[in-house]
């Protein structure tokens, strides 16, 4: 029997607490399928009187994570603190420093240190593994660095967030509007705790430059992601995706292009056929273009204690069986730089929903501007009208736009010309269409 892999845990919230029950309910299974026990040697949280559903007895009990990442008793160093700065930071960095593996949830500090970390772990031949922080029991991150090494990716994208994907399916079934959704999603727990990082796209964002880099062999960098949320998707945007045969969603999505790499977290238009169409509810779903395998689907719990716990335990097995490799799949050295693609020319259809003042002659400057840009429109109609002759302020009519394929400057050109006129009610919605399987 080889000895004990020690771990440290520092976080004892939703996913610590899973993952102790985790290594309590599976401790026979993985000593026989790995020759070692693992044990947890030490803990950390910020308080130890809370009461918890896992014990901890028996483990050394440490106020400050740094001191636990650093303990000559440890092994792993587990960070499931939070927060791309602070005590996550500090502790991480002090554990690798330390020479200690570290097994991480922590999307946030990756996205924006995952590069400098990563140095960090190489030098000091230690892992750095992170399958909770994208996707929670989703295990695409084994995907692109084990199954899929040896394939050139070409496209990455998916549904990354479960608050906003809970709130557009309800808002989707239900017919609610965005506010009264993303309150019962809080009370759910589903939103983290600023829940503009879900709404806003910053949390799929994180996820996405961690899937970006490992997919492109690009060093990561989350500020050349462009991030639009959900906040200003309506019921009537939704029903009137419906009834044009589209889902509303938010994708991340990042592809090679011959410009460089276009990553992006927005809403999309869906065919209702798609798969990922189907994908309701706090459940995320990941796709991988590949030029060999052809394009893989995981669909699965992207959050909640026990799936989360399971793919942190999946890293400390990894650990247990010695396999260690560079936290982006190639050595940091060898990470090409990020290279934005030009913004765009990306071409695509999209919808377009427009206030506008129900008079004669809306419609027709409407056309018009978009045919200056050579905008194609596969159809226009107008949804609902509340004229009634002589009203002030004038009757206001939504009006809703799908364009054949264009650039996402023709229609911007065409949508501030449509402004400028002076016509509209309120500020303009363009979605994009992606025609995906
Ligand atoms: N708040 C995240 C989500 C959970 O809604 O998907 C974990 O990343």
């Amino acid at each position: 029997m080889k000895a004990p892999l020690h771990l440290g845990v520092a976080g004892l919230g939703t996913v610590g607490t899973g993952l102790l029950q985790l290594l309590a309910s599976r401790r026979e299974h993985l000593e026989q399928a790995l020759g070692r026990q693992i044990r947890v040697t030490a803990v950390c949280a910020r308080s130890r009187a809370k009461p918890r559903a896992a014990s901890f007895d028996g483990a050394i009990w440490f106020d400050d994570p740094v001191k636990l990442a650093v303990d000559p008793a440890i092994d792993v160093f587990v960070e499931l603190i939070g927060g791309d700065e602070g005590a996550a930071r500090a502790s991480v960095e002090a554990a690798l420093a330390a020479g200690k593996h570290v097994v991480t949830a922590n999307k946030a500090l990756l996205a924006k240190h995952g590069l400098a970390l990563a140095r960090l772990a190489e030098k000091h031949n230690v892992a750095l593994n992170f399958e909770a922080a994208v996707a929670g029991g989703i295990p695409v991150i084994k995907m692109l660095r084990e199954a899929l090494a040896a394939n050139e990716v070409r496209r990455v994208y998916g549904i990354l967030n479960g608050t906003c994907n809970f709130i557009l399916t309800k808002m989707q079934n239900e017919h609610l509007a965005f506010a009264d959704v993303l309150k019962e999603a809080q009370e759910k727990g589903y939103a983290e705790a600023d829940p503009t990082f879900d709404i806003g796209g910053f949390d799929a964002a994180h996820k996405l430059a961690l899937l970006t880099s490992l997919a492109f062999g690009t060093a990561v960098d989350c500020s050349q992601i462009r991030v639009e949320g959900i906040e200003n998707i309506t019921a009537g945007d939704i029903d009137a995706a419906s009834d044009l045969g589209y889902r509303i969603k938010l994708l991340g999505m990042a592809e090679q292009t011959p410009t460089g790499v276009e990553a992006r977290v927005n809403p999309v238009l869906v065919p209702k056929g798609a798969t990922l169409a189907e994908v309701a509810g706090v459940t995320n779903s990941v796709a991988i273009d590949g030029d060999f395998v052809g394009t893989l689907l995981l669909v699965g719990p992207g959050a909640g204690s026990k799936p989360t716990a399971s793919a942190v335990a999946s890293d400390i097995v990894d650990i247990a069986r010695g396999l260690v490799m560079p936290p982006f799949v190639h050595p940091s050295a060898s990470l090409k730089p990020y290279k934005r693609a030009e913004a765009g020319l990306h071409q695509g259809s999209f919808y377009i929903r427009l206030a506008v003042e129900d008079r004669p002659g809306a419609m027709a400057a409407i056309t018009r501007r978009m045919a200056d840009e050579s905008v194609s429109l596969e159809s226009i109609v107008q949804r609902q009208s509340r004229h009634q002759a002589g009203a002030t302020p004038p009757a206001a009519a939504t009006v809703i736009l799908v364009t054949h394929e264009t650039t996402e400057d023709q229609i911007r050109r065409a949508l501030d010309a449509i402004v400028r006129d002076g016509k509209l009610t309120g500020k303009p919605q363009m979605i994009r269409i992606e025609e995906l399987e």
